[in-house]
């Protein structure tokens, strides 16, 4: 279904981000990935991918909060992939406190890093899009940005960023046929999440569990093959956010 095409994963490392790339290349994609700290991990998943999927992996290190950093970064996987198909916006982060304690950096960092980010790795990637006349963008963003959560202001000002700005770049390059799609995960269970399985919040989903990485990566391969949808926000949320 994606064979020949050529995605980018940023925080693809573990997580939601590991599980996407895995799905794309069962589809036939080439995979890049973009890692912030751990060469190894993310060389395993490379690795994996090659031996399971018979597909081209490589990962990069790049911090996706730096513009000029993603900007070689992009160029890089050009020049080692010929071009790029389809970019998840993936890589994200949580410094939680509530507003009395939160600090002026734990905001600034968040924000660089999910909205910002999300944002560089975009306008990297739009003149070889254009260029080609197609391209399909998934952003992460997160039901806290649809519902807001206590304790995350920065998150969730950096998750609903992330669906103001989705739908813009959907309006902006659907007439060079690119799509811009933002896939809102509820609870899933990865190393962000770690400790919150008994929480209240946990206890009141309507599918009764924590989702998989797997199962947002479903919704992330739906996007990336999908030509008629754009400016969409799929939940995958057991039914939190209704
Ligand atoms: P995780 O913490 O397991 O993985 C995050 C990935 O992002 C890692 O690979 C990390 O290296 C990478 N990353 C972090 N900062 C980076 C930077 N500056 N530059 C490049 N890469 C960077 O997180 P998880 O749970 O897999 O989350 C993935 C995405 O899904 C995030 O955007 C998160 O906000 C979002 N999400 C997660 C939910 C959950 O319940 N786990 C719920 C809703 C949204």
């Amino acid at each position: 279904m994606l064979k020949g095409k050529i995605a980018l994963v940023t925080g693809g490392s573990r997580g939601i981000g590991a599980a996407v790339a895995k799905k794309l290349a069962s589809l036939g994609a080439d995979i890049a990935i973009i890692y912030a700290g751990s060469a190894d991990a993310a060389e395993a998943v490379c690795s994996l991918i090659r031996k399971q999927y018979g597909v081209s992996a490589n990962c990069y290190q790049c911090n996706v909060a730096d513009y000029d950093a993603g900007r070689r970064t992009v160029s890089q996987i050009k020049s080692d992939f010929g071009t790029i198909d389809i970019l998840v916006n993936n890589a994200g982060i949580t410094k939680d406190g509530l507003i009395a304690m939160m600090k002026e950096d734990q905001f600034d960092d968040v924000i660089a890093v999910n909205l910002k980010g999300t944002f560089n790795m975009i306008k990297h990637c739009t003149g070889i899009f254009i260029r080609q006349r197609s391209g399909a963008i998934i952003n992460m963003s997160s039901v806290t940005g649809i519902m807001g959560n206590a304790g995350q202001v920065n998150y969730a000002a950096s998750k609903a960023g992330v669906i103001g700005l989705t739908k813009s770049i959907a309006r902006e390059l659907a007439p060079r046929g690119i799509t811009c799609n933002a896939v809102a995960p509820g609870f899933i269970d990865t190393d962000m999440t770690k400790g919150l399985q008994d929480s209240p919040l946990a206890a009141s989903i309507p599918l009764g569990r924590m989702g998989t990485a797997e199962e947002v990566a479903q919704a992330v391969a739906y996007l990336a093959c999908a030509s008629y949808v754009t400016g969409t926000v799929l939940q995958v949320d057991g039914g939190i956010a209704m």
